[in-house]
C-alpha cells in the first residue's frame, strides 16, 4: 500500500508542477507534498478508524415547494383569501407540479390568551382559527404552513404601519420564550411548515423551537430568516460562534427580504454565490419567497425562477394564485425548471464562469443521474448574448447530448459545445448530458470530482488564503496547488506531515461520482498546522446524501483521526468539511491520504 501511493504520488507531482501556473487562482486547494520524486517519506493513514459521532437522519431531502401569503398580501390576509388560495392550488396544476404547503405569513396572530399561555388568532381575520383553515387545505391534499416571530413580537407587530387594524397594540404574538408551548400549538393546530422570523429577536430561538417540535411529535419543515429586521450574520455563524444554521433548521434565509426589483434578484443571486458551501444535505439556503408573476417582465421572471431553482432554493410562490396570468402558472409549473430545483441530488449550484463584463455567468450542478449536468445561463447586461458552454469544462465526456429544459427540445450540440440566446435580464436552463469521471482505485487527491465548492468572497485579501471559487475538475487528474506552493505547503493535520491529500478552506465540499463500483473510503483528517488555534472544524462523509461518519469538531491540536467508510453500493461520494465556531478565514482542513477501492480499474496502479 505504502509502496503504491509513494509511485502514483511521483506521476501526480510531475503533474502539477506543469499545471501549477495555470490553477494557482483556483479554489479548492488540492495540496501534494511536493518532496523529491521517489522518496518515500510522510505519514500514511494509519490508525483504527475512528466511529465518528451519532448523527441524526436527514428530516427533509429536497428543498420545499409551496406558496407564502406575504409577498402577495402582506398584512391583508383573511382566511377567506386562504381557503381559496388553497382551493386554486389544488385545481390549477400547482399541487401536481409540487406546490405542497400553503403557508400563512405574518399577522394572523391575535394575541397570547394569559390564562392558557398559548398563541390564538386574529378571530377578526381568522374567526374559523387556525385548525380548521389547516384542516381545509389538508383536505385539499396539500400541507399548511404557518408564521411565527423569534422575538416577543412579529416583524409586523413591530412596525405599527404593518400590523392589522384589528391588532391590539403590542399582541405579544412572538414566540422568543414561549417555544415549547407554541410549536405544541402549531402541533395541535395540524402545521406542517413553520417559518420562524428572528425579527431582531434572540438566535436561541432558533435551538428552542427546535426542540419544542420534536417535542410535539409532529414534524414540520423549519424555515428560518436571521436576516430580518435589518440584522444580517456575516456567515452561517453568530458572531458568538454558537449558531449554526443547518444544525438547527431545515431552510434559511441567507438575505434581507426580496423586493419587486431584479436588482433584489441580482443581489441575492450574488450572496447565494458565496454561500452554496453552506448548504449541506437536508438543509438548502433559502433565497426568499419568489416575486414571479408581480413587476418583472417574463424574461426576468424566467431569469428569477431558473436561479432559484437551480440554487436547490425552497420555491415559495408569492403571487395571487387566485387570479394569476396563465404564462406566471405556466413558468411555475415547467417541469424541466421543477426537475432540476427537486432533483434527488439536491447540490445548489455553483457559479461556472462570468464574461469579462460581468454580464454573462454560467451556473452549474451535477443531477443524480450519472453524467448529466444543469447549467443556468444568466444574462444581466442590457442586451442579448450568445451563451456557450463546452461539455468539457463541466468534466463530462463524450458522447454528448443537451437539452433546453425550459421547452423540453433537444439542442444541436457542435465541437463539444452548445450554445444558445440569452435576452437581456433573462435566463436559459440546459441539460448536458455526456459520461462522468468514476472514481477508481487509488488516491483520491489525483482524481476528478464532479462538483466542488467553498465559501468565495471572505478571504480576499488574506495573501495566505486559498479560498477562490469552486473550480471544474479539468479533463486529465491535475491536483491543484496554491500559488507559490512550497515542501512546507505539505499536508499537516494535527502536526503530522503526509505526502498526498487536499487542504482546503473551511467551508468545502467536493463530490465524486462512484459509479456504484468502490467499497471503501479512506482518510486521515486533521486540521493544518497553519490554522488558528480557536479554530473547529468538522469532518463529514457523505454518500448518496446519507451520513456515513460526522468527526465532531476538531482543532489544531487533536491528533489526525483515519476514517473508514464503507461505500459498497453508492453512487456518490460527499466530502463535507464545515466550521464549529465562527469561521475564520484561515481555516485550513485536510483530507490526508485520501483513498478509495473499487472494482474499477485503478489510477496509477504498479
Ligand atoms: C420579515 C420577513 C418577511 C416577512 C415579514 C413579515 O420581513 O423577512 O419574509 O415574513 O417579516 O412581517
Amino acid at each position: 500500500m505504502r509502496k503504491r501511493f509513494t509511485s502514483l504520488h511521483t506521476a501526480s507531482t510531475r503533474a502539477m508542477q506543469a499545471t501549477t501556473c495555470v490553477f494557482a487562482l483556483m479554489l479548492a486547494a488540492l495540496i501534494c507534498a511536493c518532496s523529491t520524486p521517489g522518496r518515500d517519506e510522510g505519514a500514511v493513514s494509519a490508525g483504527p478508524p475512528d466511529r465518528g459521532v451519532a448523527t441524526a437522519p436527514v428530516r427533509y431531502a429536497l428543498p420545499p415547494m409551496g406558496w407564502n401569503s406575504w409577498n402577495a398580501f402582506s398584512c391583508n390576509i383573511d382566511e377567506k383569501k386562504i381557503l381559496a388560495v388553497a382551493d386554486a392550488m389544488a385545481s390549477n396544476g400547482m399541487a401536481q407540479a409540487g406546490y405542497r404547503y400553503v403557508t400563512v405569513d405574518d399577522c394572523w396572530v391575535g394575541g397570547r390568551d394569559p390564562k392558557t399561555g398559548k398563541l390564538y388568532a386574529d378571530a377578526h381575520a381568522f374567526p374559523g382559527g387556525i385548525a380548521a383553515l389547516a384542516n381545509y387545505v389538508h383536505s385539499k391534499g396539500l400541507k399548511f404552513g404557518l408564521y411565527t416571530s423569534g422575538n416577543v413580537s412579529t416583524c409586523a407587530g413591530m412596525s405599527t404601519d404593518r400590523h392589522p387594524p384589528s391588532w391590539p397594540q403590542g399582541a405579544n404574538g412572538g414566540s422568543l420564550g414561549h417555544e415549547r408551548i407554541d410549536a405544541q400549538t402549531f402541533a395541535d393546530w395540524g402545521v406542517d411548515y413553520l417559518k420562524l422570523d428572528l425579527c431582531g429577536g434572540k438566535l436561541s430561538t432558533f435551538a428552542a423551537m427546535r426542540a419544542g417540535i420534536a417535542a410535539s411529535g409532529r414534524p414540520m419543515y423549519l424555515s428560518i430568516n436571521p436576516y430580518s429586521y435589518n440584522r444580517t450574520l456575516r456567515t452561517r455563524f453568530a458572531d458568538d460562534g454558537t449558531f449554526y444554521a443547518p444544525a438547527y433548521a431545515d431552510t434559511s434565509r441567507i438575505s434581507q427580504d426580496i423586493t419587486e426589483s431584479f436588482a433584489s434578484v441580482e443581489s441575492i443571486v450574488d450572496i447565494a454565490a458565496a454561500d452554496a458551501a453552506w448548504a449541506v444535505p437536508g438543509y438548502f439556503n433559502d433565497l426568499d419567497m419568489l416575486e414571479v408573476g408581480h413587476a418583472f417582465s417574463a424574461d426576468q421572471d424566467v431569469a428569477h425562477f431558473i436561479m432559484w431553482a437551480v440554487m436547490a432554493s425552497p420555491l415559495n410562490a408569492g403571487n395571487d394564485v387566485r387570479t394569476q396570468r396563465d404564462a406566471t402558472r405556466a413558468l411555475l409549473t415547467n417541469p424541466g425548471i421543477i426537475a432540476v430545483n427537486q432533483d434527488a441530488l439536491a447540490l445548489p449550484a455553483v457559479l461556472d464562469q462570468t464574461d469579462s463584463m460581468g454580464a454573462l455567468q454560467v451556473w452549474t450542478r451535477p443531477l443524480v443521474q450519472s453524467g448529466t449536468r444543469a447549467v443556468a445561463f444568466i444574462n444581466r447586461g442590457a442586451a442579448p448574448v450568445q451563451a456557450t458552454v463546452r461539455f468539457a469544462s463541466v468534466g463530462l465526456d463524450a458522447p454528448h447530448h443537451a437539452w433546453d429544459l425550459l421547452t423540453g427540445s433537444p439542442l444541436p450540440v457542435a465541437d463539444g459545445s452548445v450554445s444558445v440566446t440569452v435576452p437581456a435580464t433573462g435566463a436559459r436552463l440546459i441539460r448536458l448530458d455526456g459520461r462522468d469521471p468514476v472514481a477508481a482505485t487509488g488516491p483520491l487527491a489525483a482524481q476528478r470530482w464532479i462538483w466542488s465548492v467553498t465559501r468565495a468572497g471572505s478571504a480576499a485579501n488574506d495573501p495566505d488564503s486559498e479560498v477562490g471559487v469552486k473550480v471544474w475538475p479539468a479533463a486529465a487528474p491535475q491536483p491543484l496547488l496554491p500559488a507559490g506552493a512550497k515542501r512546507a505547503d505539505a499536508i499537516v493535520a494535527g502536526g503530522v506531515a503526509y505526502r498526498d491529500g487536499m487542504a482546503v478552506s473551511v467551508p468545502t465540499q467536493i463530490v465524486y461520482r462512484l459509479g456504484r463500483q468502490c467499497s471503501s473510503f479512506q482518510s486521515d483528517i486533521g486540521l493544518d498546522r497553519r490554522s488558528p488555534p480557536t479554530s473547529r472544524a468538522a469532518f463529514q462523509v457523505w454518500a448518496d446524501n446519507v451520513l456515513l461518519y460526522d468527526s465532531g469538531p476538531l482543532s489544531a491540536a487533536t491528533p489526525p483521526k483515519t476514517v473508514r467508510v464503507d461505500i459498497s453500493g453508492r453512487d456518490t461520494l460527499r466530502l463535507v468539511v464545515t466550521p464549529r465556531s465562527g469561521g475564520d478565514a484561515r481555516d485550513r482542513a485536510a483530507w490526508a491520504d485520501p483513498s478509495v477501492v473499487c472494482t474499477s480499474g485503478s489510477v496509477g496502479a504498479p
